[in-house]
């Protein structure tokens, strides 16, 4: 009897062909960290709505989101028209134009800590730039960071975006990470002992709604505590909404939350599913970039040969348009909701120790764990042990389930994924059905036990 990982490469034997050209050109055959995947990935040719088609014409439900970009799903017309206009009209000035007008008017309408914004071209970017700045604004060196928390792949960042939370990165020197300080997340007495005793802390990011879009989640009175300890020590607050942004509510994680740090980064929705970024953020701490900074010794450089490209401007001033109304978000999330829910039902059905949580647009799942009736305990994310969240999948069961969704015609990453506007009641059902055909799969796998 052929097992799913069988079908798998059967299936997709032009996708194992086309990796296998990948693996001489790119490490690991990917482009992307997040998209290397055992045995290999699938190749997508075009994308529609909610769906992605294959190399073979194959359809799936995609859960990807353009990596938390597509809001509205793939290719909204407003968002087409825009950008096909904007390319015959040329694709950089290497000038100023109107449209970065509209689309600085149309974040500082949507964000309340937006007094300012800067133009970059990705979150990474963003999240450096957030550090510089809160550096130069404080004259203070040390960034502290939660555990868990992605913030883009620079030096400052990238230590404690995985596990173990403290492992030195390569390529970092120990000089720079010592300046990169550590908290467990959604502890404000370890904040305040930090902040207390190291006066060279100038800087608090975070993830607003939690490490990895909520894999670990943090909540609101969060939130609220660690804005008031931040003014007390004078320390900048940065919120970290590159996903968050327009994807929580149309103000962002702070919008919905009603806390306003001081900077905050976006990317992703900000450019309509283009490349593009921005920070915003405080009058007196982004006019540091201004030249009148000069005069004190304090300006910082900032080019970008992208920056507010005319052509994401376009894109992002429709994407940003449509999220104005509230619309998005609240169909996005209630799908989110809708399919979190069936999923457990199934899981409950079939008795699996396994579990799917998340907030908002999100899908986490938590599959071969090690725990126990995790379902049964009233699994609370927010409180349960922090580290056995995030990167706790066991990585035979996940493959398999991964392959066997693909196979039955649904994309999710790897700890789960997020809906889009695009997402209707039919494709939640569509995606119910095929994981309990996934789960059968499984089972005859042996990969899980009859109950
Ligand atoms: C919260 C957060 N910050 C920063 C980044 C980095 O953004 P980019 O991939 O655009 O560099 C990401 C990317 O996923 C993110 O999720």
């Amino acid at each position: 009897m052929p097992t799913i990982l069988d079908v798998y490469e059967r299936t997709f034997a032009k996708d194992l062909k086309l990796s296998q050209k990948a693996s001489q050109l790119f490490p690991d055959g990917v482009t992307h960290d997040g998209r290397q995947m055992s045995p290999f990935p699938i190749y997508i040719t075009r994308a529609e709505g909610a769906y992605k088609w294959g190399v073979d014409d194959n359809v799936f439900i995609d859960y990807w989101a353009g990596h938390g970009a597509l809001l509205l799903g793939h290719n909204p017309p407003e968002i087409v028209k825009a950008t096909t206009a904007q390319m015959l009209l040329g694709t950089h000035y290497g000038a100023c134009h109107p449209l970065e007008l509209e689309w600085g008017e149309l974040i500082t309408e949507l964000v309340p800590s937006a007094e300012r914004v800067r133009f970059v071209s990705s979150g990474t970017e963003a999240t450096l730039m957030a550090i510089r700045l809160a550096r130069t604004f404080t004259q203070k060196n040390k960034v502290l960071k939660f555990e868990g928390h992605f913030h883009g792949w620079h030096d400052s960042v990238i230590m404690g975006a995985h596990k173990p939370y403290d492992a030195p990165i390569p390529g970092v020197p120990q000089e720079i990470l010592d300046y990169t300080v550590q908290s467990p997340p959604n502890d404000i007495d370890a904040v305040e002992k930090l902040l207390k005793t190291d006066e060279d802390i100038g800087c608090v990011i975070l993830e607003p709604t939690g490490a990895s879009f909520g894999t670990i989640p943090t909540n609101g009175e969060f939130l609220k505590q660690l804005r008031e300890l931040t003014l007390d020590y004078g320390v900048v607050l940065i919120f970290d909404e590159v996903i968050t942004g327009f994807r929580v509510a149309p103000g962002g994680a702070q919008g919905y939350y009603n806390v306003t740090p001081d900077l905050t980064t976006l990317a992703k929705i900000v450019a309509g599913g283009l490349p593009g970024g921005a920070l915003v953020g405080k009058k007196e701490i982004l006019e540091l970039i201004s030249v009148d900074a000069e005069e004190e010794g304090l300006k910082m450089p900032h080019p970008g040969t992208f920056n507010a490209n005319p052509v994401s401007a376009s894109a992002g001033i429709e994407m940003l348009k449509i999220v104005k109304t509230g619309k998005p978000n609240e169909i996005a999330n209630l799908m989110a909701q809708k399919l979190r829910d069936k999923l457990n039902e199934v899981i409950d059905s079939y008795k699996l120790d396994w579990v799917i949580y998340g907030e908002f647009s999100g899908i986490r799942f938590l599959v071969g764990h090690g725990e126990k009736d995790l379902r049964t305990k009233d699994f609370d994310p927010y409180t349960w042990d922090y580290r056995k969240l995030k990167e706790n999948n066991d990585p035979e069961l996940l493959k398999s389930l991964r392959c066997g969704l693909l196979l039955n015609g649904i994309d999710l990453a790897s700890n789960g994924g997020m809906t889009t506007a695009a997402h209707s009641d039919e494709d939640i059902t569509r995606t119910v059905d095929a994981f309990e055909r996934t789960v059968d799969m499984m089972r005859v796998d042996g990969l899980i036990l009859n109950s």
